[in-house]
Formats: structure tokens, C-alpha cells, sequence
């Protein structure tokens, strides 16, 4: 099953900017497709987006360099290439590159081109791409968390912290997870109207509602969890994403709302405090990806069974996930392919993850496409946890959707833990 062409284009992402869209034609006019995302708070050790830079073409944000990188030396190489042999394409594509970072051929071109590839094996072998990826063996179907309230990069720091995502803890099913967000989704969406602070929505389709502080959301978030008629802390859990590199200016972490300074440890007590508060379940970036030390502090801190996860401190990158294993940084990692670049690489830093105890999310970026390569890569590795963006726009809904067909074709195979994952947690 040899690769015969490769093909790339310029589409766009769910913010409307630039990015790229492979095509792998293969034998038995067999075409595999792979689209990349894009991040918003992306974290400094992310491999690199090559974008084009003029600021007369799509505000610098064209993908032409890296479409010509794919059409040219890329093609050149994978042409007559198996596409079943993943790993060999992928280690070729990081050899041909060169870098540390993927920059000179640009990780969204690699990327582009090992989903393809992946995507054409699977259609070789007849097969769901997630029975593809995991050799037959991916059979759990993903705990979603969700976002409700969206703020930080993806809302002009509208509130500080960047994500407020609901965790349907008790849901016996994937579907009846979906089922609870749904209904917490709509019950915010009323409350907010009532309350007249509707604004729009942020990047991932969360609401970007007015509200003086991050507290506040919190109380709100609580507030249309009863409102839906699910018991706070047992139905449903929150779930935080931080994005704090975002907020470290390496020294402080600065919050708009309220407008105050903090040091690390003040940060640490803050995030410890809310904890104790509020129904957190799992917080992720708390702290910023160069300031290992305190990570360690806060998970000295925080009760044994909060996950923390890793971002953009990791940046699914095996060295930083190693490294943080070392030196207690977290329990979970967030897994975003555009992060490192090749498929092959993506699924080792989740199989890393696990063999140390920790707990691996598969993550969209705020920038999507229809896309749905993370919902087959979520089941096929057996991941547990899936993070999308909210509960609305095409963009997020193809992934909650295409993991309601993966359970559909799994049948009695479906195996889903639920909140029950987070037994799993290390103890410290
Ligand atoms: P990003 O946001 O895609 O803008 O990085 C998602 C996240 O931080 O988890
Ligand atoms: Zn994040």
C-alpha cells in the first residue's frame, strides 16, 4: 500500500485563519486526509507553526511555505513509502526536518502529512481509524470535560483564567456525559441572560459572560450545575484550566480580576484555597512552564485527588513529561498532536504518561477544523479523558459526535470509566 501523490492546501480554522489540509493518495485510489489545528495560548516549547509572515496576506497568518514544504521536499521523500509503516514516515519527516522544533519544515506541515498517512492505512486496512491506531485494542470511550465559560487568551481576558469546564462525574455512559453538559450548558446560558451578563462567546464556543472575578465564576458555575438540577461536588465536578504561563511574567502572576500581583507561593495558596472552596476536580497550566519548582510545591499542597495536568509545561513532548516525573510536577498531561508534531510521537508521550501512573487528556486547540483525528486517537490509546471546548459550534460538536459513532461501532466492546478515572491518581 505505497504512497502515490501528496497534495496540500490552504483551509481554514474555526477562527477563520489559515491552516493546512494534506491529502495522502495511496494505492486503490486510497486518500487519507489530515488538517491541523491551532493553538491561542500556546506554550513556548510547542513545536513550531510555520506561518508565512507577510502582514499583507491573512494578517502574516498564510501556511504557503509550509504547503510548498509538503508539495515539494515531503512528497519527495513519502512518495513509494507504505502507509501502514507510520513510524518509519514519521521518523523520515523529523530526520528531513532537522530541528529540535520542527521549524524549518513547520510542525503544522509534518503534522498535516503523518495524519494523513494515518488516515490512508486505516482506509487500506478497511478499518475505523481508532481500531487502526491502537492495533484493536482502544476500547475505552473518553470522560469529556467541557467548557461553559470561556475567558484568558480565547476572550480578551475578559476573566483571567481560561477555561471553566464541567466534568460529568456520576454519568454511567459517554452519552449520558453529554447529556448532563447539555443541560448544565443551557442552564448557564439562562442564568446569564437573567442576570444580564451575556456577552457572546469565547474561542471554544464557552460563554463570555460579564463578571468581575474569577470567583464569581466559580460561584456561577455552581450555581447552573443546581440549576440543571445536579448536586454540586457529586453529579458534576469543575474542571480549570489556568493557561498561567500566560499570566507569569517570571516573577509574578498577575491577575486582571481582581487587579493583583502574586508571587509563586501566593499563587500556590490561591489555587489551593479554590480547591478547598469550590468542587475543582483538575487544574490544569496552575502555574507557568518555566517555573518547575513550584509545581512541585502545589502538588505538595493540594489534595491527593485533584489532578494536576500539565500543558504547556509538557507540551507533549516525552523530554518535558520525563522530566516532570522526576520532579513530581503533576498527575496528568495534556495531549495535543500540533504540540509535537508526528503521530508517532503524540502516542509515545501518551504511553509514557501511563507507564508512570499519570493520566493523559487528549486536547483540541482553540483554533480547530472538522477534523476529527483526536476523537479516534482519544479511544484508540485508551486516553480516558477528552478536552473539545464547549458544547456548541461544528468545530467541537464533529469530535463529541464522532465519539458517539466510535461507540456505536465499538458496541458491547465500549467500555467507559467515568469520573471512576480518577481513582487512578497517584498518591503522593
Ligand atoms: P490553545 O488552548 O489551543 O489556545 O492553546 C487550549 C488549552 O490551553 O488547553
Ligand atoms: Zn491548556
Amino acid at each position: 500500500m505505497k504512497i502515490r501523490s501528496v497534495e496540500a492546501f490552504q483551509i481554514y480554522d474555526s477562527r477563520g485563519n489559515p491552516t493546512v489540509e494534506c491529502l495522502v493518495n495511496a494505492d486503490s485510489g486510497i486518500t487519507g486526509v489530515g488538517r491541523v489545528p491551532s493553538g491561542a495560548s500556546t506554550g513556548r516549547y510547542e513545536a513550531l507553526e510555520l506561518r508565512d509572515g507577510d502582514p499583507r496576506r491573512f494578517r502574516g497568518l498564510s501556511v504557503s511555505t509550509a504547503i510548498a514544504h509538503i508539495q515539494g521536499e515531503i512528497a519527495e521523500l513519502i512518495v513509494g513509502h507504505d502507509v501502514r509503516d507510520q513510524r518509519a514516515v514519521d521518523l523520515r519527516l523529523i530526520e528531513l526536518d532537522g530541528t529540535q522544533n520542527k521549524s524549518r519544515l513547520g510542525a503544522n506541515a509534518i503534522l498535516a502529512v503523518s495524519m494523513a498517512v494515518a488516515d490512508a492505512a486505516s482506509k487500506a486496512a478497511g478499518k475505523a481509524l481508532y481500531e487502526h491506531l491502537g492495533n484493536g485494542h482502544g476500547d475505552l470511550l473518553p470522560l469529556p470535560e467541557i467548557q461553559i465559560v470561556g475567558g484568558g487568551a480565547h476572550a480578551h481576558r475578559q476573566v483571567d483564567v481560561q477555561d471553566f469546564l464541567l466534568v460529568a462525574m456520576n454519568a454511567a455512559s459517554y452519552e449520558e456525559s453529554l447529556k448532563v453538559t447539555y443541560d448544565v450548558y443551557r442552564a448557564a446560558g439562562d442564568l446569564l441572560l437573567q442576570q444580564g451578563r451575556t456577552a457572546g462567546v469565547a474561542d471554544e464556543g464557552g460563554y463570555w459572560p460579564s463578571f468581575e472575578t474569577n470567583d464569581a465564576v466559580l460561584d456561577f458555575m455552581v450555581e447552573a450545575i443546581a440549576a440543571a438540577g445536579y448536586a454540586p461536588g457529586r453529579d458534576c465536578m469543575i474542571s480549570l484550566d489556568i493557561a498561567a504561563s500566560d499570566l507569569y511574567d517570571g516573577e509574578y502572576y498577575s491577575f486582571l480580576a481582581p487587579e493583583r500581583r502574586y508571587t509563586s507561593d501566593e499563587f500556590i495558596d490561591l489555587i489551593v484555597d479554590w480547591c478547598r472552596r469550590y468542587p475543582i476536580i483538575s487544574v490544569e497550566d496552575p502555574l507557568a512552564d518555566s517555573d518547575w519548582a513550584a509545581w512541585t510545591r502545589l502538588g505538595d499542597r493540594l489534595d491527593a485527588r485533584v489532578q494536576i495536568v500539565g500543558d504547556d509545561l509538557f507540551t507533549t513532548n516525552e523530554r518535558r513529561i520525563r522530566k516532570g516525573i522526576d520532579r513530581h510536577s503533576a498527575n496528568a498531561v495534556l495531549i495535543k498532536p500540533n504540540q509535537i508534531g508526528t503521530v508517532t510521537e503524540t502516542i509515545a508521550a501518551i504511553e509514557l504518561t501511563r507507564e508512570c501512573g499519570w493520566l493523559p487528556i487528549v486536547s483540541a486547540r482553540s483554533g480547530e477544523t472538522e477534523d476529527t483525528f483526536i476523537a479516534h486517537l482519544a479511544v484508540a490509546t485508551n486516553a480516558g479523558q477528552i478536552k473539545v471546548g464547549s458544547f456548541s459550534r461544528g468545530e467541537r460538536m464533529a469530535k463529541w459526535n464522532e465519539l458517539i459513532r466510535i461507540g456505536r461501532g465499538l458496541g458491547r466492546r465500549a467500555q467507559f470509566e467515568g469520573g471512576r478515572i480518577f481513582e487512578r491518581i497517584l498518591r503522593r
